[in-house]
């Protein structure tokens, strides 16, 4: 199965911290992939080596088989990759559509600047970027939030909204960081579907940070475990899970607390 992600022997430090450590992982085309640790484990500063937000000391990144690992953010992003925040980065005085068409803007040819002036090329990319948005909502059931404030909605549909942002770009890997925080257990019942429906019908990889449990074992293809910057475990996450190594690196750090949630 070829690889859309493979990274080897990543290396980042932040001062003396080495928060992730010659780290091997791949996604392969059409999985979904967990990634998981206690906290402080280094799997933000992962995630954000794989998108471009930070780039490695040492190692090596392709990306469908091309060295990506000097390669900017927003290349990456142009070559397919988009990506949720764990901290929610919606615009709270713009609409919900206009949060998503905001979004294509940052990837246009033509300037937000541009568009100001009403040139027809920007127009006619707006109008694209507009029909793509509500076309995004409808999938995810949101339409009727279209023009409504990003206010007007729960969290758990803002989280939709987060990863509808990232879809606008129609990326071929889609990088989720911890989506599932703060979600009632039905919102996380409606995520782990959601999340699947964009594997299963658009064939993105995914590449998931994820605390709750329940999401990585019913969704995951695969999960990587980190600990103080290190991969200790690999596979399919009903055995990992179970791994002494696993549980060991977890105790103490409110795991169970968490996963119980
Ligand atoms: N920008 C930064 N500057 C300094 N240290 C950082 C920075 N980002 C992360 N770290 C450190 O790197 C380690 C891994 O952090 P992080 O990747 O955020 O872990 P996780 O997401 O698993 O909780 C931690 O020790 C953290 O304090
Ligand atoms: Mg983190």
């Amino acid at each position: 199965m070829s690889k859309i992600i493979e990274a080897k022997g990543i290396t980042k430090r932040f001062g003396g911290v080495v928060a992730v450590n010659a780290v091997d992982l791949s996604v392969e085309k059409g999985q979904i992939v967990g990634l998981i640790g206690p906290n402080g484990s280094g799997k933000s500063t992962m995630v954000n080596l794989v998108t471009g937000e930070l780039l490695a000391d040492e190692g090596g990144l392709l990306f469908n088989g091309h060295d990506i690992s000097r390669m900017p953010l927003y290349k990456r992003a142009r070559l397919g990759m988009a990506r949720s925040f764990q901290m929610l980065r919606l615009f709270h005085s713009l609409s919900v559509e206009e949060n998503l068409v905001l979004a294509s803007h940052m990837r246009m040819t033509t300037s937000v600047v541009d568009s100001l002036f009403g040139r027809a090329a920007a127009r006619e990319e707006t109008e694209r970027a507009r029909a793509k948005a509500r076309e995004l909502l409808a999938w995810f059931d949101l339409q009727e939030f279209a023009e409504r404030p990003v206010t007007a909605m729960s969290i758990g549909q803002q989280r939709m909204v987060e990863i509808a942002r990232g879809l606008m770009s129609e990326p071929t890997l889609l990088v989720l960081d911890e989506p599932a925080a703060g979600l009632s257990p039905p919102n996380v019942d409606k995520l782990i579907v959601l999340i699947r429906r964009l594997r299963d019908e658009f064939g993105i990889s995914i590449l998931l940070v994820e605390h709750v449990m329940r999401v990585v074992r019913d969704l995951c293809d695969r999960v990587v475990v980190l600990d103080s910057g290190q991969k200790i475990a690999e596979g399919v996450p009903d055995v990992v899970v179970k791994d002494p190594v696993v549980v060991e690196a977890y105790i103490g750090s409110g795991w169970k607390r968490r996963a119980q949630a």
